[in-house]
């Protein structure tokens, strides 16, 4: 069978390392890719949303499967794309149709939809820049701090968390005025939920699904979880509070309610769901959805999963995902992120890439990486995520820790305490 996978980070590249081992793979392409993806497959230049170069593609090399990594080719229908095209439709696509991507696309489409199937939320409400007073009165009866998100999506920026009733009132009206374009023109307001955060991922086919181990990322630039939002500095999988009984939980309380409400809803939805928990006191309330896998959170969850990926893929496409076994390696995996310097702020490209065989015990993803002659380097801000296995969390990290300290360029950054709040 030949694949498609669409992206070009860390988390495509994971996908691109498993699939290339399914017995069932013939060909696989990843388009635009990067220097790692080129070793497990063909890069091809084209863009995620170029859909019109994607069918030519896809038709000329006997595609069966695309794998759609990014949001914003689902936001913008290419599910519904495929379906509409006689040539295309029998193709399998990993990833929702624009109802369902939804569910990432529009904060206030996703707050409904949890409220209208009692899966557990913070209390929200929206607002846009005509009823800008009742946002006032609304935050006047919430305890600080104070969460308001754009609506649409805003480039992972778009969510504003403030301690001050005045200033969340001024950015209510900065929002709505604008502050993040038209995906700020409706703004939710919702209660502040106190807790950890952790990640939990579902691939569905529409009737059943499998859920994948647990994650927990680490958003920002600094040590302690200090400074400003990145992509993902790091990740671990299985988060250690997330045992047995919690994850009952969260598959009564949160995936059952989220596929069944889907269904109900007529949204027929293959693919990944994110769903993004805060644990309050072994209570797990839903922070957001993402209609694809996380970033570094598949460089620590699929290495985990021992079945053959093309094998699920082919159930979600075929709905005869409960036809399929699914089985996880128990032990620990750990990825540590290097990023250029100044990331998430202004960076410089093109750093050549060194010690690459020096690393040990651990599998290198390409995030922002690319070929240059002989040289890999630097092409975005997080570059390379190093990912370990270990019997603890601290055996899986030393690894990590240690690779990244062989692997360099110039200005190389990294976090060097992932993990410091689970060990
Ligand atoms: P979101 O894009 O909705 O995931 O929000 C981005 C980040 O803001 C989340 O990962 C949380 O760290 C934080 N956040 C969002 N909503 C809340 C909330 N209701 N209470 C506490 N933190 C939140
Ligand atoms: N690591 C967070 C995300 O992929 O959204």
């Amino acid at each position: 069978m030949n694949v498609l996978i669409l992206g070009s980070g860390g988390r495509e590249h994971a996908f691109a390392w498993k699939l290339a081992q399914s017995p069932k793979l013939d060909n696989l392409f990843i388009a635009p890719g990067n220097a790692g993806t080129a070793q497990v497959g063909t890069n091809i230049e084209i863009g995620v949303n170029d859909f019109d170069a994607i069918k030519d593609f896809v038709l000329s090399n006997d595609i069966k499967i695309v794998v759609v990594g990014p949001e914003d080719p689902l936001v913008n229908g290419i599910h519904d794309f495929f379906l509409a095209d006689d040539e295309l439709k029998s193709v399998g696509v990993i990833g929702p149709k624009k109802d369902g991507a939804e569910l990432e696309g529009s904060k206030e489409f996703s707050k409904k939809f949890m409220i209208k199937h009692g899966v557990p939320t913070a209390k929200y409400q929206s607002f846009t820049s005509t009823n800008l007073e009742d946002g006032y009165t609304f935050l006047e009866t919430l305890q600080p701090p104070y969460v308001l998100k754009a609506d649409g999506l805003a480039a992972g920026k778009g969510v504003l968390i403030l301690d001050d009733l005045a200033e969340a009132k001024i950015e209510l009206a900065n929002m709505t005025n604008g502050k993040f374009g038209d995906a700020s023109a409706t703004v939710v307001i919702e209660e502040f939920l106190h807790g950890i955060e952790l990640s939990v991922f579902v691939l569905t086919d529409g009737e059943s699904y499998k859920i994948l181990p647990s994650a927990k990322d680490y958003k920002r630039i600094g040590e302690g979880d200090k400074g400003l939002n990145t992509g993902g500095m790091g990740a671990i999988s299985p988060v250690p509070f997330a045992d047995e009984a919690y994850l009952q939980k969260v598959e009564e309380l949160v995936v059952k309610p989220t596929v069944a409400g889907l269904k109900a809803d007529g949204i027929d939805y293959k693919g990944f769901i994110f769903i993004g928990l805060m644990n309050d006191n072994g209570n797990p309330s839903v922070v957001e959805y993402n209609v694809r896998m996380g970033d570094p959170e598949t460089e620590v969850v699929i290495p985990r999963i021992k079945s053959d990926l093309l094998d699920l893929f082919e159930g979600v496409a075929n709905q005869t995902l409960h036809e399929k076994t699914f089985e996880v390696d128990e032990r620990i995996a750990t990825t540590v992120m290097l990023v250029s310097g100044g990331y998430p702020e202004a960076y410089e490209k093109g750093k050549v890439i060194t010690g690459f065989d020096a690393i040990e015990n651990g599998i290198p993803f390409h995030a922002g990486t690319k070929q240059e002659g002989d040289n890999t380097v630097t092409s975005g801000g997080r570059v390379l995520a190093l990912t370990s296995f270990g019997e603890t969390i601290k055996e899986a990290l030393s690894y990590s820790f240690a690779n990244a300290e062989k692997v360099n360029f110039e200005k190389k950054n990294y976090r060097k305490d992932i993990g410091f709040d689970l060990i």
